[in-house]
């Protein structure tokens, strides 16, 4: 017996990246491997729900453009296992296009842009056009999925039901523009959204990318474009009146282009809170030995993640508190990210020789202050960590949102709560006002903090988490996407959403 969907129509996901990765076997044959974060545990059940697709990078070369995608194991527990082979459409780009689209234009230009960090970007045509190339293949692909969907639904006698696209983030800024044209000319009905994982930069940073106006008319090509924060969407509403012409009204988050309206929206992405919570809940205590204070980082090894400031105001902490010099451990994990690019080789060089020189120079012969983890760990284990630290500090430069601050959240037990200290530069920082805020660029002021986390009194911790885990339980992922899917059409608006337990 098939389930009844609640979805009014199929939904098409676009990401640079599929839900899993394909890796081959020795003997030659292809095996998924899960990688689900949050976006996937929370997308892949309506994906398969709706009968839907899921377009993206398998994270491998493929022998030919048929070559057929194993279904899931028999033993996968993923969110991910459900999604049947022919719901996956894995996008193929020669190695050397890719290389330029991702580690050139998406990593080396858009991700510092967009993180208002002009100077670390670099600008080149040849990128540019490997970014427009890919997204013309992806839009191909979009749209070779959409006749499919289409198809299906008139076999069916559904003639009413639009399937809907939901492109996201930077890497696809321009799929939009490509697959609308077709469409239209094609006759081939179907809904667009667009859903930014980053921030939106303001328009004296976004109008130093020379094909600004491309990217702008790009995501415009949606009907609904979705942002973390207001911030965001102001600044994306700004750059298209300032440098499209466009008509916008920014107490409504409305845009209009070429006749058509496009709906502006910020809805901040949660996390799957309850399978967090109850994670925590089962992991094996691993933390606190000796009655250590465990100061807790957990970031992809990223230059926007503040990781260098962070690390110089916890030695600021110990010149300035000696008395927690053998009472606390910082204990960072850095998971490694686009090893391919020069700036992200360049931290991990820093990284290593400023810990090397604060444990260096501060450690006993049974205490070193830091404790650094270059590398992958599981979420159970992560769990665990974010449950026994007394302060998690979540302190980018610049950051979309942040889910390291609300999984950390999720996992604290209320009868001992940890402290959060929050940048005010990240998405969550807006919003998760009971953390301890404070600017990463002032280190004094960040030593003072984490000086006050850790003596923090119970009450204080207590009552702070208490608001921090209300508001985060209430607007988890599953909040977020019925949010948006109502928002765009394809979920009735009458459905009660009440975040996933
Ligand atoms: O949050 C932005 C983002 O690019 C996501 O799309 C991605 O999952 C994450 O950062 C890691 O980046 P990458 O796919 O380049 O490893």
């Amino acid at each position: 017996m098939t389930m009844k969907s609640r979805f009014n129509a199929p939904i098409i996901v676009v990401s640079n990246r599929l839900p899993f990765i394909l890796v081959r076997k020795e003997d030659g044959t292809l095996e998924r491997k899960q990688c689900a974060g949050g976006l996937v545990t929370a997308v892949c059940p309506s994906v398969i729900e709706c009968n839907g697709k899921w377009i993206g990078w398998p994270g491998i070369q493929l022998k030919s453009e048929d070559e057929v995608i194993p279904e899931s194991n028999p033993d996968d527990k993923s969110p991910t296992a459900g999604l049947l082979s022919n719901q996956v459409e894995p996008v193929q780009v020669e190695p050397k296009i890719f290389d330029k689209f991702y580690n050139g234009c998406c990593n080396g230009t858009f991700w510092p842009l967009f993180h208002s960090m002009p100077d670390r970007a670099t600008f080149s045509n040849e990128t540019y056009e490997a970014y427009k190339q890919v997204n013309d293949i992806f839009a191909e692909k979009i749209l070779t999925a959409l006749r499919k969907c289409l198809a299906q639904l008139d076999e069916e006698g559904r003639m009413d039901a639009a399937p809907l696209i939901w492109i996201h983030d930077y890497q696809l800024m321009l799929a939009a523009t490509t697959v609308r044209r077709v469409a239209e000319d094609e006759g081939l009905r179907c809904k667009m959204s667009f859903f930014m994982h980053i921030p939106f930069p303001s328009w004296d940073i976004m109008r130093i990318f020379p094909w600004d106006d491309e990217i702008l008319e790009g995501i415009l090509g949606c009907d609904l474009v979705g942002f973390h924060i207001d911030d965001y969407c102001l600044n994306f509403l700004d750059c298209c009146q300032r440098r499209l012409g466009c008509r916008v009204d920014r107490s409504r988050f409305l845009c209009e282009l070429d006749g058509r309206t496009i709906h502006v929206k910020s809805l901040p992405i949660g996390i799957p809170y309850s399978q967090f919570a109850e994670m925590s809940r089962n992991a094996p205590k691993v933390l606190k030995e000796k009655e250590q204070q465990i100061i807790l980082g957990v970031d992809r090894l990223d230059y926007t993640k503040g990781l260098v400031n962070r690390v110089k105001a916890f030695e600021r902490l110990l010149e300035k508190h000696p008395e927690h010099i053998e009472k606390c451990i910082l204990l960072q994990v850095a998971v490694p990210s686009r090893t391919d690019v020069k700036e992200y080789q360049a931290l991990k060089e820093e990284m290593d020789q400023l810990i090397g020189r604060i444990n260096g120079r501060f450690s006993k012969p049974n205490w070193s202050p830091i404790r650094y983890i270059y590398g992958c760990i599981s979420q159970e284990q992560l769990s665990a960590f974010y449950r026994d630290s007394a302060v998690a500090m979540v302190t980018p430069l610049r950051d979309g949102m942040n889910l390291v601050a609300k999984e950390f959240v999720a996992c604290q037990d209320l009868s001992d709560p940890g402290v959060l200290i929050l940048s005010p530069f990240a998405g969550a920082g807006g919003m998760m006002q009971e953390a301890l805020i404070v600017n990463p660029y002032e280190i004094e002021e960040f030593a003072d903090k984490l000086h006050r986390g850790l003596q923090m009194p119970f009450d204080e911790r207590l009552l702070r988490m208490k608001h921090l885990q209300r508001r985060e339980q209430a607007m988890d992922v599953t909040f977020w996407l019925n949010t948006f899917l109502s928002a765009v059409g394809i979920l009735p608006c009458d459905v009660n959403y009440s975040p996933s337990n």
